[in-house]
């Protein structure tokens, strides 16, 4: 089996869902280059059927990008396909994502169905796709919540009516890492003609787990994660990108390889933000504010003497120039002795316990101890020079 993983992102249907995320056209098209630069294999630009807007965005995105591959999602309703594929025709690569709820609730709930009513819905989707587009994606919504040996055979029905890729999302964040795990090598397993498609990953994070039901899913046989930057998406969000390329990129004896440039990280995951009106946490893995920021003396000690200590990922591989020595009640004499080295300060032992003792007790009156502080703590104040 082929270690390369295939990277779609759907930033902007999934994650521009968000209440408060929606973007202009424009701002899509920016989204849409920079996701291109970044070297994501598939774009997911919208859902054509669901607005006029969201239809010109897919034909505007469609023009302007020209490596990946362009996706547009539909029910399995032939008006929604229709209008995708005319949404698509600029596009150089393009891909009609269909689908329908395969879960129990689904199928009685949503659609007042049947199992096997379900497959043929299914079934005469995704042939009423293919008349379009070479490359059909077909999603089993809610497989997470759909039992094994029904969505099997879900799934080899749809490839066998010509998906080259079926997505296995888990819609409600419910599965366990093991059990979503399971159930991709269960597919791989029994699904008559699995080699002549590709399993899909596309894990929401209700539970806090969307990552790691990804990975899961990636190391029993999936070769595609649908993913967003930040992790935005519909209520806790989607697998954030940025998780899985570094978590690949740092786990070599996975195997696993991606197309993504990681360096240019940092910069999409501020314009996201930015363009969304979305903060980011600032715990957040990866991108957030102190996901490189060393606090407590003891850490800043280890980093200081070498980051191999308590660094993971060279914050240069995610496009971040440096770490960050946070200088705080916590932090030790190592700390304070570098940050006035890089101002531009030398001082010897005495002087620096003297400043030390200083900074402690500013320290406990204030969060953080600006380089301004420092200065003027070793008497070297900007404002008087
Ligand atoms: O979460 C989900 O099931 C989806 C599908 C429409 C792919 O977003
Ligand atoms: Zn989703």
């Amino acid at each position: 089996m082929s270690d390369r993983l295939f990277i779609f992102d759907t930033t902007l249907r999934d994650g521009e869902q968000v209440p408060g995320c929606q973007l202009n056209t424009v701002e899509k098209i920016q989204v849409a280059k920079a996701l291109e630069a970044l070297g994501v294999d598939v774009i997911e630009a919208g859902f054509p059927v669901s607005s006029p807007g969201d239809f010109k965005s897919v034909v505007e995105i469609s023009k302007a990008v020209t490596w990946p591959t362009i996706c547009a999602l539909t029910r399995a309703v032939e008006k929604d396909i229709d209008v995708a594929a005319e949404a698509l025709k600029f596009a150089k690569r393009s891909r009609i994502h269909t689908g329908i709820g395969t879960s129990d609730p689904h199928i009685k709930y949503k659609f007042n169905s049947t199992r096997e009513e379900i497959i043929e819905r299914a079934i005469a989707a995704t042939k009423y796709a293919r008349k379009y587009v070479d490359d059909v994606e077909f999603y089993c919504e809610d497989a997470g919540r759909t039992e094994n040996e029904y969505l099997a055979r879900v799934v080899e029905a749809v490839i066998k009516a010509g998906a080259t890729v079926v997505n296995i999302p888990d819609t409600t964040g419910y599965c366990l890492p093991d059990e979503y795990g399971a159930k991709i090598k269960y597919l791989m397993e029994h699904v008559d003609g699995i080699e002549k498609a590709i399993l899909s990953t596309h894990c929401h994070n209700d539970l806090g787990m969307a990552t790691a039901n990804t990975v899961q899913g990636v190391l029993n046989g999936a070769r595609q994660v649908e993913v967003t930057i930040n992790g935005i998406g519909e209520r806790a969000g989607n697998t954030s990108l940025e998780e899985i390329a570094m978590i690949f990129k740092s786990h070599k004896e996975c195997g696993i390889t991606t197309n993504i440039n990681t360096t240019k990280i940092y910069g999409i995951s501020r314009t996201v933000s930015s363009l969304m009106n979305m903060p980011i946490q600032p715990n957040k893995a990866i991108v957030g504010r102190n996901a490189f920021a060393h606090s407590s003396g003891i850490h800043q000690d280890g980093v200081l003497k070498n980051v191999q200590t308590y660094e993971i990922i060279d914050p240069k591989d995610v496009g971040i120039d440096d770490n960050a020595i946070v200088l705080t009640a916590r932090s030790g004499r190592a700390a304070l002795k570098h940050r006035l080295h890089v101002l531009g300060i030398e001082t010897n032992q005495e002087k620096l316990d003297q400043i030390y003792e200083d900074f402690l007790k500013l320290a406990d009156k204030k969060k953080e101890i600006t380089d301004d502080d420092v200065l003027v703590l070793a008497g070297a104040d900007r404002t008087m020079n």
